[in-house]
């Protein structure tokens, strides 16, 4: 399934709010201190046309499966130019946000179908025409950074102007984070759970010691 792949697939997720993307680039500091070759990336976003997608979907009033599609074409263009590529090159990918977050943003927040996001997710990450489950390109780790809704609003109150995302209720987050735990009970091998009710030091340590246990580091 990955074998002209040599490359590590870590993937980062949470509620807005959870302060994932303070860790992402330290890991990469420590992956590159170590010799690794880097690539840094998120979603939605990646690539030119993945970022203009990333203004709408983050900014533009749409229904839930207007706002799938959009995701998972983005993820397309993603995979394709710049994941796949440096995988197979090797590297080390560190990417903000995968395809949990669509099954927990748009599946367990906005309600959508996750069946429809599950033959989504395997025509997009696989490079088979029709869709190969057996082809399904998935991180090798995740971290899920978990936080209560609740903590994450105080964190993100007055932080920047929120997008369409950040804006929503707190009730929002509640089933957002729910969506995680089960992706995370779905794939407990890949799945690691960070708690970010710690200081930020407490969690980058976490962060670094789950990745030397997996043996990536
Ligand atoms: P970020 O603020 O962590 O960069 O994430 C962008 C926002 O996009 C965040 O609120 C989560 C949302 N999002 C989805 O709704 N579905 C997705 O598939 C992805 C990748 C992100």
């Amino acid at each position: 399934m990955r074998a002209n792949l040599k490359g590590t697939f870590i993937s980062f997720e949470g509620i807005d709010g959870a302060g994932k993307s303070t860790h992402i680039e330290g890991l990469a500091k420590a992956f590159s201190g170590k010799g690794y070759k880097v690539t840094l990336t998120r979603e939605p976003g990646g690539t030119s046309l993945s970022e203009k997608l990333r203004t709408l979907i983050l900014n533009d009033a749409m229904d839930a499966l207007t706002e799938s599609l959009l995701v998972f074409a983005a993820r397309r263009d993603h995979v394709e130019r710049v994941i796949r590529p440096a995988l197979a090159r090797g590297e080390v990918v560190l990417c903000d946000r995968f395809t949990d977050a669509t099954f927990a943003y748009q599946g367990a927040g906005r309600g959508f179908d996750l069946q429809t996001l599950s033959t989504l997710e395997v025509w997009v990450q696989s490079q088979a025409e029709q869709g190969l489950q057996s082809d399904l390109l998935q991180p090798d780790l995740t971290y899920w950074f978990d936080l209560a809704p609740a903590l994450a609003a105080e964190r993100l109150a007055g932080a920047r102007v929120p997008d369409k995302f950040e804006s929503q209720p707190v009730a929002f987050f509640e089933a957002v984070r729910t969506g995680y735990a089960a992706r995370a009970v779905a794939d407990a091998k890949r799945f690691a759970r960070i708690e970010a009710n710690q200081s930020k030091e407490a969690v980058f340590a976490d962060v670094i010691a789950l990745a030397k246990v997996r043996g990536y580091l």
